[in-house]
């Protein structure tokens, strides 16, 4: 009998963030002096708190489509805020607003990798993050005092990063629009390492000529290109939003890389109650010297 482990990583130094409560399809949660209630299709558990505490949001959100929709506002919410986020490492500050797509522009649980990121980068190190969107991770490794290379498809999540990297009293960035594919393997042909790099493909997407992005047919070409980017004793992160399994993703590398040592499992959030709502699966590889 095989009794490998995985783990579960939550975040647990975030002050101005916490999960209130979720349950029923939705979670009710505090950014800095925003609460908002969202939809969680995950969330399939009885709520614990009550119609009145729910009822106490900023804001809701209503779904019109798949991905899309509109949020409506209790009161006087702002668009727009600022919200903090301090640890033992890293004092960030990110730009927040409710977007027509459900999402805030950060994605919470995520800190937990910002940490591993800032642990293991030293000043000059260089940082590669695909699919990087408002960047938290290009903001945690250029904190670090990496370079940093940020490359994503959308070029206004790209100036969205900018205002996070200035609000951080960070500069130095370097912004690529581009399909991720397309520059890993140009990295690859020019023969570029990185000594951290960090993947976080969605399901679908779009490259900024229209590049059609579908994970389960470009999954492995994107996978062999990084594997042959990292640097002798560099990292990889992955995460997968998309029902690719700790186990599969364990098996893709170990493929892969088979003389790196990887750590396996589920990112979380945790509860104010101390329950977790899973957010999607999680590698990290570390590849030999
Ligand atoms: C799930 S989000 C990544 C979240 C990010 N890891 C974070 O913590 O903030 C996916 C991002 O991939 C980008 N994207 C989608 N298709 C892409 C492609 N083909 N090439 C590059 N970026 C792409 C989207 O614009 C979006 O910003």
């Amino acid at each position: 009998m095989s009794t490998r482990t995985y783990q579960r990583w939550s975040p647990s130094q975030w002050a101005e963030y916490e999960i209130l409560d979720s349950g029923d399809g939705a979670r009710l949660e505090r950014f800095g002096p925003v609460v908002l209630e969202r939809p969680d299709p995950g969330a399939m558990w009885p709520r614990r708190l009550t119609v009145a505490d729910w009822d106490r949001a900023n804001a809701h959100f209503e779904p019109t489509g798949k991905s899309t929709g509109y949020w409506v506002k209790h009161g006087s919410a702002k668009d727009r805020w600022n919200m903090n986020y301090k640890s033992d490492r890293l004092n960030l500050t990110f730009q927040l607003e409710m977007t027509k797509f459900k999402h805030v522009g950060l994605f919470p649980e995520q800190a937990e990798n910002w940490e591993y990121i800032a642990e293991h980068l030293k000043p000059g190190n260089r940082f590669l993050n695909l699919f990087a969107y408002t960047g938290g991770a290009s903001i945690a490794a250029r904190a670090a005092g990496a370079d940093v290379t940020h490359v994503d498809a959308i070029r206004q999540v790209i100036d969205w990063t900018r205002v996070n990297m200035e609000l951080s009293g960070l500069d130095g960035i370097r912004w690529v629009v581009e399909d991720a594919l397309k520059f890993a393997e140009r990295e690859q042909k020019r023969g570029n390492t990185y000594d951290g790099i960090v993947l976080d493909p969605p399901t679908w997407g779009l490259g900024p000529k229209g590049e059609k992005w579908r994970l389960e047919d470009q999954l492995t070409r994107l996978c062999e290109a990084v594997a042959d980017i990292v640097a002798p004793n560099g990292f990889i992160i992955m995460n997968t939003y998309s029902g690719i399994s700790p186990t599969a993703l364990e098996t893709l590398w170990s493929r892969l890389l088979p003389t790196a040592s990887s750590e396996v499992g589920e990112l979380c959030l945790e509860g104010k109650d101390g329950h977790l709502i899973p957010t999607g699966s999680l590698i990290r590889l570390k590849a030999k010297s």
